[in-house]
C-alpha cells in the first residue's frame, strides 16, 4: 500500500479529480495549503497568482492506493495537473503500513478502497 500526496495548483483540481474518476480512483483527501517551490513564488507571482508573503496558495490531496492502482494514480495526477509550467506540483510516494475502517474494524487492502 502506498500513501499518495500530490501538492498541484488548485486551478487544476477538478481536471485531476475527473482523471482519477476515469481510473476508479474515488476516495481522497482534499486541503487547501500554501507552499514554496524553488522559485521560492518569485516566478509564480509575476505570473499574476495570489501570494502570502513568498507562499503560493495549493491545493494537497492525499490518496492511499494498493500497490495495483499505483500507478495509474500517479498518471492521473500528472494528466490532470501539467501545464508544463513552473509550480506545476509535485507528487510524494509513502509506503503506508496499515489502513483501517473504523466502522467495520477491517485492515490493510480490505480497509483501503
Ligand atoms: N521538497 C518539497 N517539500 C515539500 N513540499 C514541496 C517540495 N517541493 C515542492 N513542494 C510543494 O509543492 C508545491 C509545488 O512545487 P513546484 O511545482 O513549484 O515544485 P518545484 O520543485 O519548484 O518545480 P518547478 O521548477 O516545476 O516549479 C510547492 O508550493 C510546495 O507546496
Ligand atoms: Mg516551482
Amino acid at each position: 500500500m502506498k500513501y499518495v500526496i500530490a501538492i498541484i495548483n488548485p486551478h487544476r483540481l477538478d481536471e485531476v479529480k475527473i482523471e482519477l474518476e476515469k481510473e476508479e480512483v474515488h476516495l481522497m483527501t482534499v486541503s487547501e495549503v500554501l507552499g514554496c517551490g524553488r522559485q521560492k513564488g518569485v516566478t509564480e507571482v509575476y505570473r499574476g497568482v495570489k501570494e502570502v508573503g513568498n507562499l503560493l496558495h495549493k491545493v494537497k490531496l492525499e490518496i492511499a492506493v494498493n500497490d495495483e492502482f499505483l500507478q495509474r494514480t500517479i498518471d492521473a495526477i500528472i494528466k490532470g495537473a501539467r501545464e508544463e509550467k513552473i509550480g506545476d506540483g509535485k507528487i510524494f510516494i509513502l509506503d503506508l503500513k496499515d489502513c483501517v475502517r473504523i466502522r467495520t474494524g477491517e485492515r490493510g487492502t480490505e480497509a483501503i478502497g
